[in-house]
């Protein structure tokens, strides 16, 4: 028996959910402690997916990459030393200190170039190592979001918008990968700054000091700034989910769009969405070129301040001078590159949290997994007072329901829509679980975690049967890689779809287009119940499968239906009195309580009406 299983997080309410995504309110502000908190995730992030080798050799190579380009620099003194520009000469004198001959003019060059060949065959490597890391992260992303929507429980999974989802995984996860990069380049700023703060305080401490109080103020003027930019990423965020979802909206209901004339109504609403997107993309570059302006502008001052400084306050040799304006300029744009690395940060921020977030919700709703084999079902699945209610609504789409399906046979389920016959198949599916009561298989409870075992022994067909856009072949060797072409045909022949089929150019290769749209809706719902027969499984569900058949498909369906019930237990939930008749037994719902039981006879003399009500009575007799 599997360990207790906690129940899923309770899910939204179907009606809080917004019906539209102008209804959607927008994020509320975040503060600072929280922007921070949201940076560290990301940091750990990163951290956990790299691993320490992976980052201590980015974070290396980001040390060379600084301390290459900083030692160019400092060969710029003995340039000047040797162009007879007045120097120090302290060059010269550490050189021979060392007891190394003065190197010549050429030699001084020679070295220049060589260093920077070096320093750019490492900023190479350090760029291909962090975008390898970006990527590989992107993938790492993506790859624990699929996980966790394929392990998250139903009721979890059903209350998501696919848009939201679709945009996390590919949009968002992108972002983060973004910021990702920044964060590692961020690293390698940092470390330029300070190797280039070490070599001014070694020309000059109080010039070193100066700059580093600069940093600081400039610092502290930009914070208004983040809470800004952060602010601005949501929005595009939360404009490109809306845009997304519009746009699936419009590609799944496009039969609706076409026959009720909606395009204009749609091609209004789509050019809002765009037009959200562009507005946020705008607002965030004009509000990183704003600052940039600002920022380029303080900088000349604080330049023609520095200079003004070295030169008649610190009374520093020209050479010296020279050297460190030229430090000084390389210290703005490394800085200016910082700052440019953190709004991009903060810009992609939100994208990683809504994937953190989506991550969570579908991780703490995750199905429980069990080593244990599947339930037995030799003699019955027994459904014993189980309540069961969508989201946190207040009327129970299951009510004390309780029922026997045993394991040969054919059990139907009739009732009006809405009396909670779907839902009494998810329950046997095991895609979801009793909120009270339970279910047994042999006499045996069926728990959390026994579920996702007993989902290899049942094949269920839905009323909208989904066909992967693949060929009939891969749709149906999907389910036994093994099966031969006969095997394919003779499953075909029982779910009466192999006529067609052969009547096709293609046959079994035959392509049948997105969720098997260039099918039609009865021939979809024969490929489907094909899938489900090639399975050979325990139990078979057919929701309301055989209501798109013609009265012809659905008679040979039935006889195929009739032999299966000889050595497994079949559900048909059905409007159709065939069908209906020729269950061994019948359980009739009503506002989710099973109001009758048992053969068509039985059930016949206590619910007459329901029956006559239902049209099962009028067109069977
Ligand atoms: N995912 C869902 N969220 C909220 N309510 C649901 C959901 N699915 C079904 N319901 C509600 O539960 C009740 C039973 O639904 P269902 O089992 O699908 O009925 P049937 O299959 O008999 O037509 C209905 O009132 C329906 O509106
Ligand atoms: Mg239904």
């Amino acid at each position: 028996m599997g360990r207790p299983h906690a129940p899923p997080p309770p899910v939204p309410d179907r009606e809080a959910a917004p019906m539209s995504g102008d209804a959607t309110p927008q994020p509320p502000p975040i503060g600072g402690r929280e922007r921070l908190r949201r940076l560290a995730a990301l940091v750990r992030d990163v951290a956990r997916f790299a691993g320490p080798r992976r980052l201590v050799s980015t974070i290396m190579l980001m040390g060379a990459t600084a301390f290459a380009e900083g030692a160019g620099l400092l060969l710029l003194l003995p340039l000047l030393d040797l162009l007879g520009i007045s120097g120090s000469g302290r060059v010269s004198g550490w050189l021979g200190a060392m007891g190394l001959p003065p190197v010549g003019l050429g030699g001084a060059l020679a070295l220049y170039v060589v260093l920077m060949a070096v320093a750019s065959l490492v900023v190479r490597a350090r760029t291909l190592t962090v975008l390898r890391l970006r990527l590989a992260y992107v993938d790492d992303l993506r790859r624990r979001l699929h996980d966790a929507i394929l392990a998250t429980e139903w009721p979890v999974f059903s209350r998501l918008r696919s848009a939201a989802l679709s945009q996390a995984l590919t949009e968002e996860c992108v972002k983060a990968g973004i910021g990702v990069e920044f964060l590692l380049r961020l690293g390698t700023n940092g470390l330029q700054i300070a190797t280039l703060l070490a070599a001014a305080a070694w020309v000059s401490p109080p010039l070193a000091g100066l700059l580093l109080g600069l940093a600081a103020v400039a610092g502290l003027t930009m914070r208004p700034m983040n809470r800004l930019t952060y602010r601005l990423g949501q929005m595009l965020q939360e404009a490109g989910r809306r845009m997304n979802a519009d746009l699936l909206d419009d590609l799944a209901g496009m039969r609706v769009v076409r026959s009720h004339g909606l395009e204009a109504a749609r091609r209004r609403r789509f050019a809002e969405r765009i037009a959200q997107v562009r507005d946020s993309h705008l607002a965030y570059m004009s509000l990183a070129g704003t600052e940039q302006a600002l920022t380029r502008t303080a900088a000349a001052a604080v330049t023609a301040g520095v200079v003004l400084t070295a030169v008649q306050g610190l009374d520093m040799p020209l050479a010296d001078t020279l050297a460190v304006i030229v430090a000084f300029a390389r210290l703005l744009s490394t800085g200016m590159a910082l700052r440019q690395g953190q709004t991009m940060i903060l810009h992609a921020l939100p994208a990683h949290a809504a994937v953190g977030d989506l991550l969570r919700q579908l991780r703490e709703g995750a199905e429980p997994v069990a080593a244990g084999k599947a339930p037995p079902f030799e003699r019955s699945l027994r459904v014993e007072g189980v309540c069961y209610r969508h989201g946190s609504g207040e009327t129970p789409a299951l009510n004390d329901v309780t029922a026997e399906i045993p394991a040969r046979g054919i059990t139907a389920v009739i009732g009006p829509s809405g009396s909670g016959k779907s839902t009494l198949a998810d329950l046997l599916l095991g895609l979801i679980t009793p909120e009270s009561g339970r279910i047994l298989a042999d006499g045996r409870p069926l728990e959390g975690s026994d579920r996702l075992a007993w989902r290899q022994r049942v094949a269920y067909v839905p009323q909208d049967s989904f066909l992967f856009h693949d060929t009939v072949r891969n749709n149906l060797a999907m389910v036994r890689p093994d099966a031969s072409d006969a095997e394919l045909w003779d499953a075909l022949e029982r779910a009466a779809a192999a006529d067609f089929l052969r009547a096709q150019p293609s046959g079994l290769d035959t392509v049948v287009g997105d969720r098997g749209g260039w099918l039609s809706g009865g021939e979809r719902q024969r490929i489907a119940i094909a899938r489900a027969l090639l399975r050979r499984p325990a139990l078979l569900i057919l929701d309301e499968a055989t209501s798109a058949l013609d009265a012809e498909s659905e008679r040979r369906i039935l006889s195929v239906i009739e032999a299966l019930g000889r050595d497994m237990a079949v559900l048909v939930v059905t409007h159709r009195p065939a069908t209906a008749r020729c269950a061994d037994r019948l359980l009739v719902m009503e506002g989710g309580r099973l109001v009758a039981a048992g053969r068509w006879e039985e059930v016949e003399a206590r619910s007459a009406p329901l029956l006559a009500r239902l049209g099962l009575l009028a067109t069977a007799a």
